[in-house]
C-alpha cells in the first residue's frame, strides 16, 4: 500500500519548461557535481552491449541454438544487458507504437492533463519519480500504465488520443509479454532449471505483471548540469526497451565503474535484467545501474515493458543455485514491499538491493 495520496508540490512539465525557451533550467534539475553528466569528457568508448540474434533460437542447426543460448548466459551474467534483434516484433508495429506516443505528447497540455497520475498508483501522464519533498528532479515526463495482470487492465487509464493509441498499445503490449516469457524460459534454462522455473517464481503466466513506461524526454538547454533519468537498477524482474532510434541518451555502467552509451540498433530491443531476476538468481545474472543523458538538440522518446512478479509472491534466492560455496545473498522480499522504495525515494542507484544483503 502506497501511503502518499499526491504529490507533495505542484507538478512541472518538464516539456512546459523545455518549450517556454529558457536559457537555464530551474536548480530543481540542477545535479550535484558529482551527479552531473561531465559530457565533454565522454570518452568515446568503443566497447557496446552484447547484440543478439534471436533468430538463432528458431532454427534447426543445434550448434547455432547452442552458441545463441550460451550468447544470451553470458550477456545476463556479464553485462546484464543486452540487444536483441529477430525478436519477432514487426518493424512496423514498433514505429507505430512510438510515432504514435510522440503525438500523444505533442497533444495540448490540457489533455495531456486529463490523464495526470498520483503516487497512489503512478498510472497516467506523470512528471516525477518519488514523493520527497524539494527533491531534485530529472528532466523527463512519463506515462506509465498496467496492461498485465488483465485484472489490472484499466482503459479509461491508458490515453484516449491518439485515436488509434489503445489499439496499437494492446498489439504492442501483448507481443511484448509473448517475447518475456519467451525470455523468462531461456533464461531458466541458462541457469541450469526446469524451463518454467522462473516464471513459476514469479508466480506463474497469469499471474506475472506487465506493465509500461513511455519515456519522454524533452531537449535541454543545459545537458551538461542534469539527467533525463538518475542512475537506477530497475526494481522488477525484466525491462525490454524501445529505444529512440535517431537520438542515443541511454548510459549503462560498466564494470569498471565507467558510463557506456548504447548506441540504438535499427528496429532491435534492449533487454536489461532486474533487481527481481538478480535476486532469484542469487546474483548470478546482474541487474545493472544505467542512466539517461539528455540532448541540447532533440527530444528524446522510449518505452519500456516492465515485466514482474506477481505483488505478494515471497522472493528470494532459488533454492537449487544456493550452495555451500554460495550462500543465499538476499533476505526474503515481495515486488510490493520491494518497489515502494523506488515509489517514494525514486532513483537511488543501487541502494535498495544492497539494503538487501543477507547479514554476514
Ligand atoms: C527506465 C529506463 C531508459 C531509457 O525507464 O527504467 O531506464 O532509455 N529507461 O529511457
Ligand atoms: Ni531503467
Amino acid at each position: 500500500m502506497n501511503i502518499f495520496q499526491d504529490w507533495p508540490e505542484p507538478i512541472v512539465r518538464v516539456q512546459s519548461l523545455s518549450e517556454s525557451n529558457l536559457r537555464a533550467i530551474p536548480n530543481r534539475y540542477v545535479k550535484p557535481l558529482s551527479q552531473r553528466p561531465n559530457l565533454p569528457s565522454h570518452n568515446p568508448r568503443t566497447t557496446t552491449i552484447p547484440i543478439i540474434d534471436l533468430g538463432g533460437l528458431y532454427t534447426e542447426d543445434i550448434t547455432l541454438q547452442t552458441k545463441t543460448l550460451d550468447d544470451i548466459s553470458k550477456a545476463c551474467r556479464e553485462w546484464g544487458f543486452f540487444q536483441v534483434v529477430n525478436h519477432g516484433m514487426s518493424p512496423q508495429l514498433m514505429d507505430r507504437a512510438k510515432e504514435t506516443w510522440r503525438e500523444f505528447f505533442h497533444l495540448p497540455m490540457e489533455l495531456k492533463n486529463m490523464h495526470a497520475n498520483s503516487p497512489k498508483t503512478y498510472e497516467g501522464y506523470g512528471s516525477r519519480l518519488g514523493v520527497e519533498k524539494g527533491a531534485i528532479l530529472d528532466w523527463s515526463d512519463y506515462y506509465y500504465l498496467h496492461y498485465s495482470p488483465s485484472s489490472l487492465r484499466d482503459y479509461t487509464k491508458w490515453p484516449s488520443l491518439p485515436l488509434h493509441c489503445r489499439d496499437i498499445l494492446e498489439d504492442y503490449c501483448k507481443e511484448m509479454v509473448n517475447l518475456c516469457e519467451n525470455l523468462m524460459k531461456i533464461l531458466s534454462r541458462n541457469l541450469g532449471l526446469e524451463e518454467n522455473k522462473l516464471q513459476n517464481a514469479f508466480g506463474g503466466k497469469e499471474e506475472s505483471g506487465g506493465c509500461l513506461r513511455v519515456n519522454y524526454y524533452p531537449k535541454c538547454p543545459q545537458p551538461e548540469l542534469t539527467l533525463g533519468l538518475s542512475p537506477h537498477s530497475d526494481p522488477g524482474g525484466l525491462t525490454i526497451l524501445l529505444p529512440d532510434e535517431q537520438v542515443a541518451g541511454l548510459q549503462v555502467r560498466g564494470s569498471d565503474d565507467a558510463w557506456i552509451t548504447v548506441e540504438p540498433t535499427p528496429h532491435a530491443f534492449i533487454v536489461n535484467i532486474g533487481d527481481q531476476i538478480q535476486m532469484l538468481s542469487n546474483s548470478i545474472y546482474k541487474s545493472i545501474e544505467h542512466r539517461v543523458v539528455v540532448s541540447p538538440a532533440k527530444e528524446r522518446l522510449s518505452l519500456a515493458f516492465f515485466y514482474n512478479p506477481k505483488g505478494n509472491v515471497p522472493i528470494e534466492p532459488l533454492k537449487e543455485l544456493v550452495t555451500l560455496e554460495t550462500p543465499a545473498l538476499y533476505t526474503t522480499t515481495t515486488y510490493d514491499q520491494y518497489r515502494q522504495f523506488i515509489r517514494t525515494q525514486g532513483p537511488r542507484s543501487k541502494s535498495h538491493i544492497e539494503e538487501l544483503k543477507s547479514p554476514r
